[in-house]
């Protein structure tokens, strides 16, 4: 979906709790008001639409690529997200994806509750995505998933420890 992009910032506040529920593709099964209020849309629209719909073009693909790397695999997620709303503008929060089951094990669904993104990790996280897009877009996917390797790895981190990272770059 094409439309303008703006560099207007919505707030997220302090006590919002911004959840969403998926199926296995990513399909929003579930968005609470809030979510919904931040989107810009009504629930109708978000329903049954894939998570994508809120994707800001800022976005490293490698982050949504490891999320759905770690959910397939049964792991939870912390992961900063910038999304787009419907009007262009868009906001920051601190999601963390979970895997829920069945009694007999099997899949019920995709749960994200996110968290205003706090000031102090815009100032590290936002110019680590520009840096991963860059390298996605100058020397493609797999580039850009080796970057963010040297950077955990330079930071003392790996794919292993990310959600700790991102817990520790939030607070
Ligand atoms: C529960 C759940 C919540 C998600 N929430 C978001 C979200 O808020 N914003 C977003 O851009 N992607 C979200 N995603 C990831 C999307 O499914 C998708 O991978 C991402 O938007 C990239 O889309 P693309 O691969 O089509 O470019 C979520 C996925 C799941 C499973």
């Amino acid at each position: 979906m094409s439309r303008e992009i703006l560099d207007e910032e919505i707030e997220v506040k302090d006590v919002d709790i911004v959840v969403s529920k998926s199926n296995v593709d990513g399909d929003i099964t579930y968005a609470n008001q809030i979510f919904v209020k931040l989107s810009g849309y009504v629930q109708s629209e978000l329903l049954d639409k894939p998570h994508s719909i809120l994707r800001h073009p800022d976005m490293p693909s490698v982050i949504f690529k490891f999320l759905w790397q770690e959910l397939k695999a049964g792991n939870d997620v912390f992961a900063f997200v910038k999304n787009l709303t419907k009007d262009g503008k868009y906001y920051w929060t601190l999601a963390n994806v979970r895997v829920t089951k069945n009694p007999d094990g099997s899949l019920r669904n995709y749960v994200s509750t996110r968290r205003k993104m706090s000031e102090k990790a815009k100032k590290t996280i936002i110019p680590l995505y520009k840096a991963l897009l860059e390298k996605e877009k100058s020397d493609g996917a797999d580039a850009s998933w080796q970057l963010l390797n040297d950077i955990l790895v330079k930071n003392g981190a790996s794919m292993q420890t990310f959600n700790d990272l991102m817990k520790k770059i939030q607070n």
